[in-house]
């Protein structure tokens, strides 16, 4: 089963029980001031939560493409990205927890055809005045789901809003408790660095978060409290390359058909195997970024050093300095001369030809420029800035300030080579040390939350 299966299987899933399809919304907000990109399938449709009439009716369904710019750091295992798709269905004060669990379980089961036994739920234990979810917890036991693989978490780990649990979440926002569907490795042994104990939040890898429902039911109120909504809403998310890779049983989701294509030019460029566990790390945030800098760039972002400017710009320049990295030990004869970027951007386009706004013909040029000429700038500097990191017996916050202002190194990216050395940077001094230099307007970063860029989406960089 390819991933165009499962999304149009997904989709169509809920057309039969009487969902409308809606167009995904925007990667890039422009005229939302609380973020940057859109980063869960229920953004554009928070007003919709909060009880106004959708033009679709109450039951909606789509694939959403999402960007998490907060996962930046994440990104190397076998699961995580910066982009990825979510598929999404939404009750607007329509269905509640019954249908939508049934349904979630007939899609894995049935459609997907995953083994029940290797899925695991979780549901909220209570909290914040919310009863624990006992009523969940009856509709999963009737579904079939044997009762040692239902979990009970706290609002850590079963609450959700865009900004966290109940005490995270800012003023008027909505939220509420969820039921989260894992998928068990059983091949996978529990690694005790990870707790004594494994369980389906555990993070050693044996098991995998595929899909998300939420009652979004609450909302926070000016003194802290939570209060009912009018409506009981659904908003599911299910992680599309997630459900690709546990349908063959592989916790890799770069060996699906949404990132091995990419995978694979990565490879003949870099003249490093992605079995190589020294360069699989490399590749797989080369693989992600130039992905997520393909989405950008068609959605209207050009590299630049304000907001998500500078995210794309961060993200090309990091892809640099990996391929750099990959490049190091390989001789020169090994590695084909045509610029590897072109080839990456024409097979992500390739990968999602006519889905979301995608035309490969029409985009590539744009994307393949767009990432050529930013590379170019960048590779000018690039070697003598990382020598001049080797160089330095420490580097403090004016010195990671030289980097960036001279050799144009994003100072996430010098923190991140630093690291490498096993030291860190004051990033105060850096700050003040920027100061010094830049009249620099901090409006855009103020209020930016999940999905946003923390810190240096506003800085300038020269040339
Ligand atoms: N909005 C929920 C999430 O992002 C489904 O996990």
């Amino acid at each position: 089963m390819t991933s165009r299966d499962i999304r149009q299987k997904y989709i169509n899933f809920f057309l039969e029980r009487k969902h409308k399809e809606i167009q995904p919304a925007k990667l890039v907000l422009d005229q939302d001031p609380t973020t940057l990109f859109t980063s869960a399938g229920m953004q554009p449709l928070v007003p919709f939560l909060l009880g106004e009439n959708h033009p679709e009716g109450k039951r909606l369904v789509n694939s959403q493409p999402c960007f998490r710019s907060q996962d930046i750091e994440e990104v190397g295992d076998n699961r995580h990205t910066t982009f990825f798709e979510m598929l999404g269905n939404w009750s607007l004060g329509d269905y509640f927890k019954k249908d939508q669990l049934k349904w979630v379980w007939q899609f894995l089961t049935e459609e997907l055809k995953l083994p029940k036994e290797k899925l695991h739920v979780s549901l909220f234990e209570g909290g914040d005045g919310v009863n624990k979810d006992q009523e969940s917890l009856e509709i999963w036991s009737e579904a079939g789901v044997a009762t040692s693989n239902i979990h009970f978490y706290n609002a850590k780990k079963n609450w959700w809003s865009l900004s966290g649990t109940p005490a995270q979440m800012q003023e008027g926002e909505i939220g509420g408790p969820d039921s989260e569907i894992f998928y068990e490795f059983d091949f996978i042994e529990h690694n005790q660095k990870f707790g004594e104990k494994c369980h389906p939040n555990c993070d050693c890898g044996r098991f995998l978060e595929i899909g998300n429902s939420v009652f979004i039911q609450y909302q926070k109120q000016s003194d802290g409290s939570l209060k009912e909504l009018p409506n009981k809403n659904v908003d599911f998310g299910g992680g599309l390359e997630r459900l690709a890779a546990v349908i063959k049983d592989d916790p890799d989701i770069f060996n699906t058909d949404l990132y091995s294509p990419i995978i694979r030019i990565i490879e003949k460029y870099s003249g490093k195997n992605y079995i190589d566990p020294t360069a699989q790390l490399n590749i797989r945030i080369i693989a992600d970024h130039l992905k997520a800098a393909t989405f950008l760039i068609v959605s209207g972002v050009t590299p630049s050093n304000k907001m998500q400017g500078y995210v794309l710009r961060r993200l090309i320049r990091r892809v640099a300095v990996k391929m750099h990295e990959l490049r190091g030990s390989v001789k020169k004869e090994a590695i084909p001369t045509d610029a590897f970027e072109a080839a990456c951007a024409y097979t992500v386009l390739e990968i999602y030809h006519g889905l979301f706004g995608i035309d490969k013909a029409i985009q590539k040029d744009l994307v393949v420029r767009t990432i050529v000429e930013e590379m170019e700038k960048f590779g000018k500097s690039l070697e003598k800035g990382l020598k001049e990191v080797q160089k330095l017996e420490s580097i403090d916050g004016k010195a990671a300030f030289d980097l960036y202002q001279t050799f144009g190194f994003p100072l996430e990216l010098t923190l991140e080579l630093v690291s490498q050395k096993g030291q860190t940077i004051d990033k105060q001094e850096f700050e003040i040390e920027f100061k010094k230099h830049q009249d620099v307007s901090r409006s855009a970063s103020a209020g930016v939350f999940k999905g946003g860029l923390a810190g240096h989406s506003d800085i300038e960089i020269k040339y």
